[in-house]
């Protein structure tokens, strides 16, 4: 059979997220060339350079599976196209011609380069007008998510992601900052992944102490202003979760509001917040007790999806590496889905140290950490060591206060609010900044 014979093979590299006519339109003319492979980009590859898609990767591939001219579609693990393109050696990709500019325009540049080793071509279909993925998506947003969707995204993340960047939230409007707060750093858009439903800034903010004073109910009812606005998977403090029996009825509640994960903490009693490490009288959970706490919990709820985290104050409390790490080994057999591991020393030796030893155990479970003492740690640094989630657990509130202090003061100091202006939003800008109000 000559060359000109042949089926031709064709490679077509897609998201699939929200499928509309622009991606039919590349299939169809791929589909005139031959015989059309989709390379669906996993949850990972997505990940790396946008938004985790609102569909998982199987239903994804059940909808490519479907259209028109597709004859077989394969999971694509990096937004970089070459190891796929190496392995089926296509004669032809295709691809819409809006990738020559922005992030994907040095994944076009690899494409050309690797086509190029068995004379492959590029086909470029001009871009569908009148239809773009980001105003669906923004369309998406709007009309928001669900229960469902949002608790099975935490899970998601962490198997998609490098590492999952949390922030804290004490409010419906630090909630849309975790939400939309975003940079482009090397062209890549950098965002939060969810956010923290911190003890300490919830108290805070409602002038309480960190000590379980806020009742679960109030607490709840932060996190409904939060859920209300957002979309993002949600990690609740728990605190100590209180007694097993009460545990396992907030494990309900909080899994039934589409939270992702609570993070019980291995102390009993009176707890004061961790960050006093051991200046305050605090006691530690035996581990019997705490894994009670924690099958209990498992044991309650009711989707596969939401994750018990159990949280190793034993850093903390000054007891010592080695009890963190039979703890840790003890809570990962009780059932936790994840661990958090827990230190104030400024220069997070701590936490390194305790991550190198947790790397030797059979039975690993992701691990989070909350690095407040140790700001100067890179996430890069954390997920070398093999971190999985890290919290900025406080950093919303800790910057509110002193920049509301310090209006306040130059109010009462100047007799007016004129000083204080021009460390104020505008007023136009407070009317507008959330949208429906004029
Ligand atoms: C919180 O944010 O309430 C926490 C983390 O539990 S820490 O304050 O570091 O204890
Ligand atoms: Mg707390």
């Amino acid at each position: 059979m000559s060359d000109e014979q042949r089926t031709k093979d064709v490679y077509v590299g897609m998201s699939a997220d929200l499928v509309h006519p622009g991606h039919l339109n590349v299939i169809g003319e791929a589909a005139k060339l031959g015989e059309v492979t989709v390379g669906l980009l996993t949850d990972g590859a997505i990940a790396s350079y946008k938004r985790l898609p609102s569909l998982e990767f199987e239903q994804r591939r059940q909808i490519v599976e479907a259209i028109k001219g597709v004859a077989r579609v394969i999971p694509q693990e990096t937004l970089d196209y070459r190891p796929n393109l190496r392995k089926l050696r296509p004669d032809y990709v295709v691809h819409g011609d809006d990738w020559k500019e922005g992030v994907q325009r040095e994944t076009r540049r690899q494409v050309i380069e690797a086509l190029a080793e068995w004379g492959g071509e590029l086909v470029e279909v001009p871009y569908t007008r009148g239809i773009s993925s980001s105003r669906l998506n923004r369309a998406v947003r709007e009309v928001g998510t669900t229960a469902d969707i949002r608790r099975a995204r935490l899970r998601r993340l962490i198997n998609a992601k490098d590492i999952v960047r949390i922030l804290e939230a004490h409010s419906g409007l630090t909630g849309l900052i975790a939400e939309h707060a975003a940079v482009e750093v090397d062209g890549v858009r950098r965002e939060f992944d969810g956010m923290w439903g911190s003890s300490l800034t919830d108290s805070t903010a409602r002038g309480k102490p960190d000590i379980e004073a806020v009742d679960i109910s109030a607490r709840v009812a932060t996190i409904n202003d939060i859920l209300e606005v957002t979309t993002k998977p949600i990690i609740f403090d728990g605190d100590t979760g209180g007694r097993p029996e009460h545990f396992t009825f907030t494990v309900r509640t909080l899994e039934r509001l589409g939270v992702s994960a609570i993070v019980v903490e291995d102390k009993i009693g009176l707890k004061k917040n961790s960050l006093f490490g051991a200046e305050v009288a605090q006691t530690q959970d035996s581990i019997e007790g705490f894994s009670a706490k924690l099958q209990a919990g498992k044991a309650a709820q009711v989707t596969d999806d939401f994750m018990i985290v159990a949280r190793l104050e034993s850093l903390i409390l000054k007891q010592g590496m080695e009890d963190a790490l039979e703890r840790a080994a003890a809570y990962i057999d009780a059932g936790a889905d994840a661990l958090m591991i827990h230190s104030t020393e400024p220069d997070g030796r701590e936490v390194f140290d305790f991550c190198k030893r947790y790397q030797s155990f059979e039975r690993r479970a992701p691990l989070v950490a909350v690095p407040s003492s140790y700001d100067a740690i890179f996430e890069s640094e954390l997920h070398d060591a093999g971190v999985s989630v890290v919290i900025y657990a406080n950093h919303l509130l800790r910057s509110a206060y002193p920049a509301m202090m310090r209006t306040a003061e130059s109010i009462l100091a100047h007799g007016r609010s004129y000083e204080a202006r021009e460390h104020l939003m505008s007023i136009h800008d407070i009317l507008t900044l959330i949208p429906g109000g004029s």
